[in-house]
């Protein structure tokens, strides 16, 4: 590109994950030359604000893309597999929240901390993991490298804005009706058209996603894929439950993993504090732990908990939360765009 400012697409920009790249971009001080805004018809003409500037939502269409070298897509799956390709075509390089290219042998999938040397593979898509996946492959990153890493056991406790502002939305209107003593009215979650919806206020759902033949669900899939695929490592055994429950923002996952080689407790917690985009809060003494309403607005991973297993001495448990809005989506796909901003 050999550039030092860009033309830069957000596609879905009134979308949850759309409103905070454009935050980021702004708040990182981004080489923006122009900023294009683009969503579905029902929210163009809308007016966004980008560093006092007033811009137009339009339309995405195959042509939006004209003159942009880098399109952050997260506009579904569908939106990326229909307009990156267009993106492409026009000289972009696409940064894709979404599921459409995560598994594509020719789509890196990056978390900086884990594999930012993987993004300069790219053939015009960089992939962006599932949010649930990239906060557990951030933390667990410096004890794959320091010990190995041969067995993942993640239950995850899932924030109703890893599934759009509707989902917000659902969730504080059911939770209304319910202290009002009238019934909750589910429409949104599951997400996806899924024939049985179900009462998320003062609930857990253990189902994100549609079910697969082999008894996991969608979500559940692609923690066990993209880990495999991030590290690139295919032996490690990865098996995930994933739970969506009433918190707003931050995902939080107990996490049991099994580590190849012999550990000390505190080389653990010294290993996980020094690294990078990670924040240790683990102080059982002063009841200090990370928690959804510390991570939420906060770009890092949290870790805590952090404890070793009493049935396996290379066993190891702890609890990993961030913002899925941030590390989860915006943060790490304006993260990769730094990158590739740096290196142009
Ligand atoms: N939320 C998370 O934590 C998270 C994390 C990682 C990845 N993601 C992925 O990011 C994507 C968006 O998630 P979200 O939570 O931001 O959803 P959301 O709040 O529902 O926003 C969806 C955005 O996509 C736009 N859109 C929908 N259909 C479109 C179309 N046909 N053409 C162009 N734009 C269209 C919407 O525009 P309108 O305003 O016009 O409807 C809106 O801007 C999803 O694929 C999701 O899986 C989400």
């Amino acid at each position: 590109m050999s550039k030092t400012k860009f033309n830069v697409a957000v596609v879905g920009a009134t979308g949850a994950v759309g409103e905070q790249i454009i935050g980021l971009l702004e708040k990182r001080d981004f080489p923006v030359d122009k900023l294009k805004l683009l969503s579905s018809a029902r929210s163009a003409g809308t007016v966004l604000n980008f560093k006092g500037q007033e811009i137009t939502v339009e339309e995405a269409g195959p042509d939006s893309f004209e003159g942009i070298d880098i399109a952050l897509f997260s506009a579904g799956g569908d939106v990326s597999k229909e307009l990156a390709p267009h993106a492409v075509r026009h000289g972009a390089v696409c940064i894709d929240n979404t599921n459409a290219f995560r598994m594509d042998p020719t789509a890196p999938l990056v978390v900086p901390e884990v594999n930012a040397d993987q993004i300069d593979k790219h053939q015009g898509i960089i992939a962006n993991p599932n949010c649930s996946t990239i906060q557990m492959v951030a933390a667990l990153k410096p004890l794959y490298d320091s010990y190995g890493i041969s067995r993942i056991i993640v239950s995850t406790y899932q924030a109703v804005s890893g599934a759009g502002a509707k989902a917000i939305n659902e969730m504080l209107r059911q939770s209304k009706e319910v202290l009002e003593g009238r019934d909750a009215n589910p429409d949104i979650l599951p997400v996806g058209s899924l024939p049985v919806k179900h009462q998320i206020a003062f609930n857990a759902i253990p189902q994100i996603d549609k079910f697969q033949d082999n008894g996991y669900t969608l979500e559940e899939m692609k923690m066990v894929r993209e880990t495999k695929k991030i590290f690139g490592d295919e032996d490690i055994a990865v098996t995930a439950t994933c739970v969506r429950i009433p918190v707003i923002y931050g995902h939080s996952e107990s996490v049991y993993v099994e580590l190849k080689n012999d550990y000390e407790l505190e080389e653990v917690k010294q290993l996980l504090a020094e690294s990078p985009g990670i924040t240790l809060v683990d102080d059982p003494a002063a009841q200090a732990y990370p928690l959804a309403t510390d991570a939420a607005g906060k770009n890092d991973v949290f870790v805590g908990r952090v404890r070793r297993d009493l049935g396996n001495a290379r066993g190891l448990n702890l609890w990993i939360v961030s913002d899925n809005l941030l590390k989860g989506a915006a943060w790490n796909a304006v993260q990769i765009a730094e990158i590739i901003a740096a290196k142009a």
